[in-house]
């Protein structure tokens, strides 16, 4: 178990830089979970840190020690792969015991580690099989276990699910959760999997084009993106963003027009904001109900398409005929497409950016009232 701090970390293929001063404190026994689109840099990053990697510039400390030039054998860290390669021709057994037979362990040493490793991951009953005659999930827990073995400092891992099916996904998920929990170690995780990220995670860090866009615990990133990057990122379906300008701001009441003909107030003090500003409006898709509460602010739409899921429902709209809309409704609808539909909208939900993507008020945790309804400014049709 140890700390991880990266400084300035920069990583250059021939003239291209791709990952651009990284600067991160990872505690010890987090679990850290890097996600952003292909090609940002989570694996570099995790290369890098493995010592697989030459940095360009920057400096990697695991506890008090610089490691930057370490070589990777000698860091102490572990890292599982996507594709997780085991010896096709040697038992489960030898897979485990592999490295340490290598780094030339006692027989006794190695016996033990494999047992405590295979009961971990209750692989005790498979020990004498070859991969080939394991289930996908049961191969990807060898792979971990091959790093369990090591006692690393630290463990990291690349997608280590991405290529089971979602059930085992979702089981091995669990698994990998408990894990942490019994070895308390440190793990940085690198995944797409929105599930895995938020479900996983002592901290999430998002990373845009190799920079960090947003670094903080699951529902501090889901509830309080500080910008439009990460509020696009994290959420599924994706977050609504509508176009929107100030008209008028004084005493902690905002109004503002949304799209063509849409006018709303909100009762928040940003200083900032003049009239004529140009903001963003974030919107998740489950902060629109077709039952309209006390103080909600309404729109109308016109539904392009329904999918019904079974536990929810996923509607495709159009605001005004020109802005998509993706709402996410619990339960089962009997909508079909072009239903017209009102929806009510708790204005607290709403999120705000400012004309360059960054949050202008972080959303209030529950201190805005709702609006009274002699003052509520809603959403009109004015067509
Ligand atoms: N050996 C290399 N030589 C040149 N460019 C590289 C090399 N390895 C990675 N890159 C580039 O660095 C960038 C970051 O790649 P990286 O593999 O870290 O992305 P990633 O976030 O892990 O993506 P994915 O989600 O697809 O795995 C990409 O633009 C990639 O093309
Ligand atoms: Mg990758």
């Amino acid at each position: 178990m140890a700390s991880l701090t990266l400084r300035n970390l920069v990583k250059s293929y021939d003239q291209n830089e791709t990952v651009h001063g990284i600067n991160l404190d990872i505690q010890t026994g987090e679990f850290v979970v890097l996600v952003g689109p292909s090609g940002c840099g989570k694996t570099t990053i995790l290369r890098m840190i493995a010592g697989l990697e030459a940095v360009t510039s920057g400096s990697i400390h695991i506890d008090d020690q610089d490691v930057t030039h370490t070589a990777a054998s000698k860091r102490g860290i572990a890292m599982v792969f996507q594709s997780y390669a085991l010896y096709p021709h040697m038992t489960v057994r030898n897979n485990l015991s592999f490295g340490l037979k290598n780094m030339r362990y006692s027989k006794q040493h190695i016996a033990q580690e494999v047992d405590h490793a295979a009961d971990i991951l209750q692989l005790s009953d498979y020990l004498d099989r070859l991969p080939s005659h394991l289930s996908g999930g049961q191969r990807q827990r060898v792979a971990i276990g091959r790093t369990i073995v090591r006692d690393p400092k630290i463990f990291l891992f690349d997608e280590p699910l991405s290529n089971l099916d979602a059930e085992l996904r979702v089981q091995m998920r669990h698994e990998l959760g408990k894990l942490h929990r019994k070895l308390k170690s440190t793990m940085i995780y690198v995944t797409h999997d929105q599930v895995e990220a938020m479900t996983l995670a002592d901290r999430i860090v998002v990373l845009d084009s190799g920079k960090i866009a947003q670094t903080g615990t699951p529902l501090a990133i889901y509830n309080h993106p500080e910008n439009i990057f990460t509020a696009s990122f994290i959420g599924s379906p994706k977050i609504n963003l509508l176009p929107g300008e100030v008209i008028t701001n004084h005493q902690g009441r905002l109004q503002l027009t949304v799209g063509p003909d849409i006018a709303i107030g909100l009762t928040r003090e940003i200083p900032t904001l003049k009239p004529g500003d140009k903001v963003t409006l974030g919107l998740r898709p489950e902060h629109m109900t077709p039952t309209v509460n006390h103080g909600d602010i309404t729109i109308n739409v016109v539904l392009d398409e329904v999918e019904t899921l079974g536990d929810s429902t996923y509607i495709y709209a159009k605001l005004f005929g020109e802005i998509d809309l993706r709402i996410k409704l619990q339960g089962q609808y009997s909508f079909k497409d072009s239903d017209r539909l009102t929806l009510g909208i708790d204005p607290r939900d709403i999120l705000l950016f400012d004309a360059g993507g960054t949050a202008i008020d972080p959303r209030p945790e529950n201190n805005e009232s709702r609006l009274a309804p002699q003052n509520d400014v809603k959403g009109q049709r004015q067509t």
